[in-house]
């Protein structure tokens, strides 16, 4: 079977990491920054579950790409001869080139739409509930696909400020985790990430924010009935916790925007850096840190100062603004 999945802008070679523990043998067929195509065997109930994919599609036909509505009408040809078994009475039918919708020429829709009506016996609808039918196209990719999305799992609202489940799910992907893990989010506020951590088995499960009281009341139900652990700490010292006594830390420091550090960004980060240092594990300790783009380079060199070195560093886009995932460990994987 072959699928198309888009994922947050900047995360390509994270999802490439992390995509093995999902899908058996993936033969990736096309990558970009936020998309891929791959060949696999894994049933799509599976694909559905991936939690770092936004939209997730099954490719049913692809031709040639060339002027857009040729390639629309052929793609209609295929689907007369494929036959097409709808879970939903009514459809309709989006165009999506090169990262944004488009509109395509009249009859070129109207022959798609048909097409697809002849070969599922659904009704086509304007707009609404219903099965979606995708024609993809992809910069540098010389097809056009036809793909009908999958119905994902709906997701409670995010607090104003938490990163994305699709994020957050990348970040705990991208920190390796082991059943026998310690894992702590020293600047846990709504919990997104001791809440996307609780999908693999752990030891411990620790969140600290030095702001608990009054985030606690907004906290979605997982994180608040799921097995994880409460500090109040101040992320600086960490004093609940003891040294070397952490496996893994993965977290998104405060930005440096508006005033918020009691002190000079540089100095605020050396003292992070000084406070994972000792809680971390002294041999295996991993850490995946979210940082401001702006900020990466002072962030990296405060992490290596203290022995804490940078395996890869990611750039992504968080909400729309610039910032780095530094990925690393007393090994640097
Ligand atoms: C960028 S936010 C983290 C957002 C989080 N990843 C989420 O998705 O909700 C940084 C958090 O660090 C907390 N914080 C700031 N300084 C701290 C410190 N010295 N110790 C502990 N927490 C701190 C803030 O209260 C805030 O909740």
């Amino acid at each position: 079977m072959r699928y198309y999945i888009q994922f947050p802008a900047g995360t390509g070679e994270l999802v490439a990491e992390s995509i093995g523990s999902y899908v058996d043998r993936p033969d990736v067929v096309y990558a970009d920054d936020s998309s891929m195509i791959f060949e696999s065997d894994t049933r799509r109930s599976r694909v559905e579950q991936m939690p770092f994919v936004k939209n997730s599609f099954t490719v049913i036909a692809d031709v040639l790409r060339r002027d857009l509505d040729w390639s629309v009408e052929a793609l209609a040809d295929t689907v007369y001869d494929g036959g097409l078994d709808g879970y939903a009475d009514t459809f309709r039918v989006m165009f999506h080139v090169d990262g944004e919708l488009v509109s395509v020429g009249r009859r070129a829709r109207g022959e798609l739409e048909s097409a697809i009506a002849a070969a599922s016996g659904q009704r086509m609808v304007g707009r609404g509930l219903g099965e979606e039918y995708w024609a993809v196209g992809r910069t540098d990719f010389d097809r056009l696909m036809l793909c009908r999305r999958h119905m994902r799992p709906g997701r409670a609202a995010k607090a104003a400020g938490a990163i994305s489940h699709e994020l957050s799910s990348l970040l705990v992907a991208a920190s390796r985790p082991r059943r026998e893990d310690v894992f702590l989010d020293p600047f846990a506020g709504s919990g997104s990430f001791t809440n996307a951590r609780l999908s693999f088995p752990a030891k411990r499960i620790v969140y600290s924010d030095s702001e608990l009281e009054r985030l606690r009341g907004d906290f979605p139900e997982a994180v608040r009935e799921g097995g994880i652990e409460f500090l109040a700490d101040d992320a600086l010292t960490l004093p609940s916790i003891g040294d070397g006594e952490v496996d893994v830390i993965v977290t998104d420091p405060p930005w440096g925007e508006y005033g918020e550090l009691p002190m000079a960004l540089p100095e605020f980060l050396d003292a992070m850096a000084r406070s994972f240092d000792r809680v971390l594990d002294r041999e295996h300790g991993r850490f995946v840190v979210l940082v401001a783009r702006m900020v990466a380079d002072e962030a990296e060199r405060a992490l290596t100062n203290r022995g804490l070195a940078i395996g890869s560093a990611h750039e992504v886009l968080v909400n729309g603004h610039p910032a780095t995932v530094l990925v690393g460990g007393r090994e640097a994987a």
